[in-house]
């Protein structure tokens, strides 16, 4: 399938050959998904009582960690439990660390670790209002932490242990997207931005690039004939593998599955191998200034 470069790793620093290390950094930055049909996460036999939504408070979508922290958020449980299951996400976490020091040494110095996530809710029949609903095909974007122009990679594993796959649906390229939407996306009201700052509704000042990938985000997810019309290609990760992707460029929606386990990284676009290709640089071309 044209949307995946696959990789046959096994382990999570498993050595890498720099020929192979190329066409993988090739791979993402042209807006493939990386997929490692062989590699999982395990679980320890005593956090297996985790493979149960009940865990989840039910008001977040996801049960969220912050590994610079170590504070988890969105679960259910005594303390005893969230230390076990923060333990466990900050395992996956550095796991998906020494996985891209194995795939992209490039990044290495430049990769800035986000949050890491356990979704143990089944997707399908999770209702969420329109521009939170995930079914719905969208590049990802936080409206409360502004990325500034940096790149969004996220490294996801599927840990169903019922043989479970997670269905995605991937969309087409960024640029022709983008095309479609930008042209009608109005700039910002002066002020504006710095007025969410001081009131505190993001937590770092929007750019003009956050502004217009959120409005990228919502606007796709808002188009009922966008979303039924546009070029989509389903894929089913099968259960006990991983994949990752720049986010923020793969447009993509997921409508089944269950069990998963999300790393975000950051990456400033100057560490990219070719920087041309990011978000960032295709608005700035359309909007002919710079947006950061
Ligand atoms: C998303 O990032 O839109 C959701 C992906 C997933 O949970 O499989
Ligand atoms: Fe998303």
């Amino acid at each position: 399938m044209d949307q995946l470069f696959e990789l046959p790793l096994t382990s999570w620093n498993q050595p890498m050959d720099s020929s192979r290390q190329e066409l993988a950094t090739d791979a993402i930055e042209s807006g493939k998904v990386v997929f490692l049909p062989k590699l999982t996460f395990a679980f320890q036999e005593d956090e297996k009582k985790f493979l149960t939504p009940s865990w989840s408070n039910g008001a977040a979508k996801n049960i969220s960690y912050d590994s610079a922290s170590g504070k988890i958020q969105g679960m259910e449980g005594e303390s005893a439990d969230k230390l076990a299951l923060a333990a466990m996400l900050q395992r996956y976490s550095d796991a998906t660390s020494d996985l891209l020091a194995t795939l992209f040494p490039r990044y290495k110095q430049a990769l800035i670790r986000g949050r890491t996530s356990y979704r143990p809710v089944e997707i399908k029949g999770r209702t969420a209002k329109v521009t939170k609903d995930d079914t719905r095909l969208h590049p990802d974007q936080f409206p409360a932490r502004p990325v500034q122009g940096r790149r969004i990679m996220r490294v996801f594993c599927n840990v169903n242990p019922h043989g479970k796959g997670r269905d995605w649906r991937m969309g087409e390229p960024f640029s022709g997207f983008a095309q479609k939407f930008f042209p009608r996306i109005k700039p910002p009201v002066p002020g504006a931005l710095a007025l969410q700052y001081l009131l505190r509704i993001t937590r770092r000042p929007r750019t003009l690039y956050d502004h217009y990938m959120l409005h990228l985000h919502d606007m796709a997810k808002m188009d009922d004939q966008y979303q039924k019309t546009c070029t989509q290609i389903p894929f089913s990760f099968p259960a006990q593998c991983t994949w990752l992707c720049f986010t923020d460029e793969v447009l993509h929606a997921v409508d089944a599955g269950q069990y998963l386990m999300e790393q975000t990284y950051l990456l400033p676009v100057g560490a990219m191998r070719d920087p041309e290709r990011s978000p960032l640089r295709v608005l700035e071309r359309m909007s002919a200034r710079p947006l950061v």
